[in-house]
């Protein structure tokens, strides 16, 4: 415990950007809280060595607890924190449910403050600076025409817009804060999702992988100066039209 690795917690991990984002730590060497309300029954990502495995709802305090308490007795303390579980909705603005409200905000919102508050408190104690990043969507500033996800953006707007309070707020302490920003990938998310609509969203005409959403990740793992960054991996769709 203790030692010279370091840990990340990621939230979102049993699937997806989340399980690749796990695969990514572990080929530098971190340690890994991995979490999802399914984590134990995962296909790819396994508990072992270098993984400890939480089953919880983000959107549930309890979670948040057990995951720093997770992390400080199996690895002695927490460096990352990936903000990556996530849903999804898409409809008419005017068809959105109560529960549909209810389920965005609980997951994507509420999810991200019960444990990055725990784990800012926890980097604080430890005095040696921390690294929050969390996956928001390259639609919440760039909407399209046809894709109706007003109110699941409310969310990842806001999410980006507390990245850069954060980013300020704990400057001084060494913890920094950054969005990666992705515009369609290739995840169990969109299994349903026809092959030509998600290259019509892709100026490229390549559709971001899981890797490319880590290797983002992972670069602001390591960008000593970089804070209140939105990082976008959309192949460009943030900056125009196509
Ligand atoms: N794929 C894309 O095109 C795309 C584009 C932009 C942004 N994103 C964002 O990227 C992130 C990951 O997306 P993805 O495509 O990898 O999604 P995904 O394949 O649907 O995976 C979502 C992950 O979040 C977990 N999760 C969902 N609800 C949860 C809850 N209430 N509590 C705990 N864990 C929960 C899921 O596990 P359980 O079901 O076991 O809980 C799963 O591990 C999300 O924040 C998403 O909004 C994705």
């Amino acid at each position: 415990m203790g030692g010279s690795r370091r840990t990340a917690i990621v939230t979102g991990a049993s699937q997806g950007i989340g399980a690749g984002i796990v695969r990514g730590f572990l080929e530098r060497g971190f340690d890994v809280v991995a979490t999802a309300r399914n984590m134990a029954a995962s296909t790819e990502v396994r508990a072992g060595e270098h993984v400890a495995t939480v089953d919880g709802d983000i959107g549930d305090p309890a979670t948040a607890a057990g995951l720093v308490e997770t992390a400080l007795a199996r690895f002695g303390s927490i460096d990352v924190l990936v903000n990556n579980a996530g849903v999804f909705l898409t409809k008419p603005f005017t068809e959105y449910t109560s529960d549909d409200l209810g389920l965005l905000i609980s997951t994507n919102v509420a999810g991200f403050v019960y444990v990055t508050q725990r784990v800012v408190k926890q980097m604080l104690v430890q005095q040696r600076g921390g690294n929050i990043i969390t996956v928001t969507a390259a639609l919440a500033r760039n909407p399209m025409r046809g894709i109706t996800a007003s109110v699941s953006m409310i969310t990842k707007g806001g999410l980006e817009t507390i990245t850069q309070h954060l980013a300020m707020e704990y400057a001084r302490e060494g913890i920094r804060v950054n969005a990666v920003a992705p515009g369609a990938v290739y995840t169990p998310m969109h299994r349903n999702t026809p092959k030509e609509v998600m290259e019509s969203l892709a100026p490229m005409g390549r559709v971001s992988t899981v890797q490319d959403v880590t290797d983002a990740v992972m670069y602001l793992t390591d960008a000593a100066t970089v804070t209140g960054h939105i990082l976008y991996v959309d192949g460009g769709a943030h900056a125009g039209r196509w």
